[in-house]
C-alpha cells in the first residue's frame, strides 16, 4: 500500500468500528483486537519498532538482521551479562541442578541456591531477611496487592512508578491514593496525625527519564507521618551508592526504608526480582503473596548468575562503575551538545526527547538503520506529546560505540524538524500524533540522506 494512504486507512478503519458498534455501543468482543490496527500501519510504513528479533549479543553489541549494531537500550548498567564469572556461574547451576525448578518455590521448586541468594542479599542490603520472586514484576505486584489487601491499609503511590507497583496497587482490596511530587504527598498526609497502616510507594530511579527520587525527603515524611515506605530500586541499584547498593544508600536512608524493592534483570544481569524487609514480615509475604506461590521458582542458571554477578557487583565493579558513570557523562554532554533535551538525566539513563509519538518511532527505525539500537517510548508509558528515545549506558562502551551512535544522532537530528523543548512548557496533546506515519517532505529539513 502507498505510504500516503496509510493515515487515510487508519481513520477509516476507526470510523467503520464506531459505525459497527451501532447504537446500544455494545458488540463482538474480540471487536477491539480487530480494530486495533496501528501496528500493522507502522508496519506498513516500516517504522514499527518494537519486539526486534536480536540474533545475538556481545552486551555493547548486538546483531539484527545479521548487522552488528551498538546498544544504547538496554539495562545491563555494569555489563555483567557477559562476565566471565557470571556465565560460569550460570552453566555450573544447569550441570547440578537441570534447567528448570518446574514448581512453585512453596511446594517443590524450593532450592538451596534460592536460599542462599535471599541470604546474601539480606545481608548485602542491611536487612534481617530477603524473598526472591520469578520476576521483578511478580514480586512488585505480588507484594503490593498482598500488603494493600490487608484490613485498613492505605496505599500511596506515585504516579510516575513502573507499571509492576501500579498494577500491585490494582490488585490491592485497600485504598489507594496517587500522588503526584512529595508535596503534594505531604499534603495529603496532612489531613491525618497516624498513618502507621499506610504504605508509600515509589520508583528510586524512574526507569524512562533516569529521574532520581529526593529519599531524604521521603524519608523525613515518613519520619513526621509514620507511615511504611516501600522503595522499587531497579535502576539504582548496581551504579549508584557504596558498592552499588543503590539509590536508597547512596542518600543514607536505609534505616527509612522498610521494604527495598530490587531487580536481577538489569545490573545483576540475570532474571527475578526481591525484597528485603524485616524477618517477620517477610515470613508473612512468604506465606501470603500469590505471586510467590502459585508460579514456578526462578530457574536455576538465574539464581546463579544473580548471585554471581551481586558477588561481582559488591566485591569488583568499582572500576566498572567509574566507567558506567565517565561513560553516562560523555554520552549526555554528546546529545546535549547535539541539541538533544535530555530531561536534566543524572544517571546512565538518558533519555532525548522527541515529541511526537510516530516521529519516535522514525527516529528510532532510523537509528536503527544507522547501525544504533535505542527505545521509542510513546504515551502512556510518557504523556501524549512528550515521546522520547530512551537510551542507557554500559561500562563496556567504547568511546569508538558511543561516538559512532552520537554521529547517528547527530544525523537523524539534522534530518527532522525535532523542537527545542523548554522544560518549564513541555508540550500538552491530548492524542497521539501519527502524522509521522508518512513521510512528509515538508517536515524534512533535508533530504533522507543526511
Ligand atoms: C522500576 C522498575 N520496577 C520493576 C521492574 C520489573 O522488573 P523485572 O524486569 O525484573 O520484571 C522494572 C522493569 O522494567 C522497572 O523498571
Amino acid at each position: 500500500m502507498c505510504e500516503g494512504l496509510i493515515l487515510v486507512a487508519i481513520l477509516l478503519t476507526k470510523v467503520g468500528a464506531r459505525v459497527m458498534r451501532g447504537e446500544s455501543g455494545s458488540m463482538d468482543l474480540f471487536q477491539t483486537c480487530y480494530d486495533y490496527v496501528e501496528p500493522s500501519f507502522a508496519r506498513m510504513a516500516g517504522i514499527y519498532p518494537f519486539f526486534l528479533p536480536l540474533e545475538g549479543s556481545e552486551g555493547p553489541v548486538v546483531t539484527y538482521q545479521g548487522k552488528e549494531v551498538v546498544m544504547m537500550g538496554s539495562n545491563n548498567y555494569l555489563g555483567l551479562t557477559h562476565h566471565p564469572k557470571v556465565r560460569e556461574a550460570a552453566r555450573d547451576a544447569i550441570d547440578k541442578y537441570g534447567t528448570g525448578c518446574t514448581g512453585s518455590r512453596f511446594l517443590n521448586g524450593n532450592l538451596d541456591l534460592h536460599d542462599r541468594l535471599e541470604h546474601a542479599l539480606a545481608t548485602l542490603f542491611g536487612y534481617e531477611d530477603a524473598l526472591v520472586f520469578a520476576s521483578g514484576f511478580l514480586a512488585n505486584v505480588g507484594v503490593v496487592a498482598a500488603l494493600g489487601s490487608i484490613p485498613g491499609a492505605v496505599i500511596f503511590s506515585e504516579r510516575e512508578n513502573h507499571a509492576s507497583l501500579i498494577d500491585g496497587t490494582r490488585l490491592a482490596r485497600g485504598e489507594v491514593r496517587l500522588f503526584a511530587d512529595l508535596n503534594d504527598l505531604d499534603r495529603q498526609l496532612s489531613k491525618e496525625s497516624d498513618w502507621s497502616h499506610a504504605l508509600v510507594i515509589s520508583d528510586a530511579v524512574f526507569s524512562m527519564t533516569g529521574r532520581v527520587t529526593d529519599l531524604r525527603r521521603l524519608a523525613e515524611l515518613k519520619r513526621r507521618h509514620g507511615f511504611k515506605l516501600y522503595v522499587d530500586d531497579a535502576h539504582g541499584i548496581g551504579v549508584l551508592g557504596p558498592d552499588g547498593r543503590g539509590a536508597v544508600f547512596d542518600q543514607g536512608v536505609r534505616a527509612d526504608v522498610d521494604l527495598l524493592f530490587g531487580t536481577f534483570s538489569k545490573s545483576l544481569a540475570s532474571l527475578g526480582g526481591f525484597v528485603c524487609a524485616e524477618k517477620r514480615v517477610i515470613e508473612w509475604l512468604r506465606h501470603k503473596t500469590r505471586s510467590l506461590i502459585f508460579t514456578a521458582g526462578l530457574p536455576p542458571a538465574s539464581v546463579a548468575a544473580a548471585l554471581a554477578s551481586l558477588e561481582v557487583m559488591r566485591d569488583e565493579a568499582g572500576e566498572l562503575r567509574a566507567q558506567v558513570w565517565a561513560n553516562a557523562r560523555y554520552w549526555r554532554e554528546g546529545l546535549d551538545a547535539i541539541g538533544y533535551y535530555t530531561m536534566g538525566s543524572t544517571t546512565p539513563i538518558v533519555p532525548a526527547m522527541i515529541g511526537s509519538e510516530s516521529l519516535a518511532f522514525r527516529v528510532a527505525r532510523d537509528l536503527l538503520d544507522l547501525g544504533v539500537f535505542a527505545l521509542p517510548v510513546p504515551y502512556p508509558v510518557v504523556p501524549y506529546g512528550q515521546s522520547l528515545i530512551r537510551t542507557s549506558v554500559m561500562p563496556t562502551h567504547t568511546r569508538e560505540h558511543l561516538d559512532q551512535a552520537l554521529d547517528a544522532f547527530a544525523r537523524v537530528r539534522k534530518r527532522y524538524e525535532i523542537p527545542e523543548f523548554d522544560p518549564e512548557n513541555l508540550p500538552v496533546a491530548d492524542c497521539e500524533d501519527w502524522s509521522w506515519f508518512m513521510p512528509d517532505q515538508a517536515k524534512s529539513t533535508s533530504s533522507p540522506a543526511a
